[in-house]
């Protein structure tokens, strides 16, 4: 306890805007999707959490169903907040999210007004909060009028729940329909929140472009591919990582024998670059201006420092990047 954060935090890190709005985020934002449940040793999550802060990283991302179990990543959250960070709420960017299943029956899912209201209340009570900075719709809903889902992030944000709407998951057109409502309702979209890394690139092929007409910000998150882009799979699935886990979301069919060969060759690169793997594929995503923040995960402090130093990356080099082409392709 008795944590005092490092008085120089502000020193290092790089704040990006997110698209046209008046919201700076960290280069790189920290998620709690994994290793900060009921599952986790709360100590190591507490570690992780101080260290981020520390380094300028003002942004936590969560979800009501993070965990295991869900919404208790939101109370451990809310547990090392009240302990750690009271002091400091209006130096943080907390982001909440719902859209997947989170309680029984029809309310508890997708994305109608009644979920998306009832599950912020919930998630605010479980961090002990009055509001997110940030509310996300988590994944698009094939069946509720996009018209509803965009009016009940409008009337959270009126109601001073959330600060700010963002929309996670959505594909390109998708994505342009939903903006627009929002702007016509009068809460523009502050961000739009999607897989992205070196592995998965889908939104290189418009969603990209959206966002940078429309003036939204843009916040990969698995930018490691969850933990396939660091040094850590590099001879098969160590005992001590997420692959390895029963209640990992990477699972072990993933790490192909092709997939472990691509992850050499670009450890390759990035040694002659002087670097990680982890930091050189955070770098690869932050050379494009249209990516406000990178949301990674870490389930440890050392990871965490690892991944910061990203930050002194060297740019690339045009071979550099056409030899990391050449491997992905
Ligand atoms: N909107 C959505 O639908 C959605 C979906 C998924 C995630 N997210 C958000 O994105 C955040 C990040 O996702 P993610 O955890 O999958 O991100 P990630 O950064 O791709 O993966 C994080 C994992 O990679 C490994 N790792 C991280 N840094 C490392 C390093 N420097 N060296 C070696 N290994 C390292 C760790 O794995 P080990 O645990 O194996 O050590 C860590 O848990 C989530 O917490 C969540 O906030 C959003």
């Amino acid at each position: 306890m008795n944590y005092q954060p490092a008085t120089d935090r502000y020193s290092n890190m790089q704040y990006r805007r997110s698209g046209k709005s008046g919201i700076q985020l960290p280069a790189l934002s920290l998620g709690l999707w994994h290793n900060f449940g009921h599952v986790d040793v709360l100590e190591n999550s507490r570690a992780i959490l101080r260290l981020a802060f520390d380094n300028g990283v003002t942004h936590f991302d969560l979800a009501n169903n993070y965990g295991p179990p869900p919404g208790s990543a939101e109370e451990n959250f809310g547990k090392i907040l009240k302990d750690d960070f009271a002091g400091y709420r209006d130096e943080l960017i907390i982001s909440s999210k719902a859209g997947y299943t989170m309680w029984e029956g029809p309310y508890g899912d997708w994305g109608s007004k009644k979920y998306l209201v009832a599950s912020l209340d919930q998630s605010l009570k479980r961090m002990g909060l009055e509001y997110v900075d940030i509310f996300y719709h988590h994944r698009p809903d094939p069946n509720t009028p996009l018209e509803e889902t965009m009016s009940a992030l409008d009337l959270i944000v009126r109601q001073g729940k959330a600060l700010y709407a963002g929309i996670s998951n959505y594909p390109a057109e998708e994505a342009r329909k939903a903006i627009k409502i929002l702007r016509q309702l009068g809460t523009p979209c502050l961000i739009h929140q999607p897989k992205y890394s070196m592995f998965v690139r889908w939104v290189e092929e418009g969603l990209l472009d959206v966002l940078e007409e429309e003036g939204v910000g843009c916040i990969p998150f698995s930018p490691l591919a969850q933990g396939l882009l660091t040094n850590k799979y590099l001879k098969g699935i160590p005992a001590d990582s997420r692959a390895a886990k029963p209640h990992g979301f990477l699972k072990e069919e993933e790490v192909t024998p092709q997939r472990i060969q691509q992850i050499q060759s670009l450890n390759q690169i990035a040694i002659g670059r002087g670097q990680s793997l982890a930091q050189m594929a955070l770098a690869w995503l932050l050379k494009d201006p249209r990516v406000t923040s990178v949301l990674i995960g870490a389930s440890s402090p050392a990871q965490l420092t690892d991944s910061l130093q990203c930050l002194k990356s060297k740019p690339f080099t045009s071979d550099e990047l056409e030899a990391i082409e050449k491997i992905l392709k």
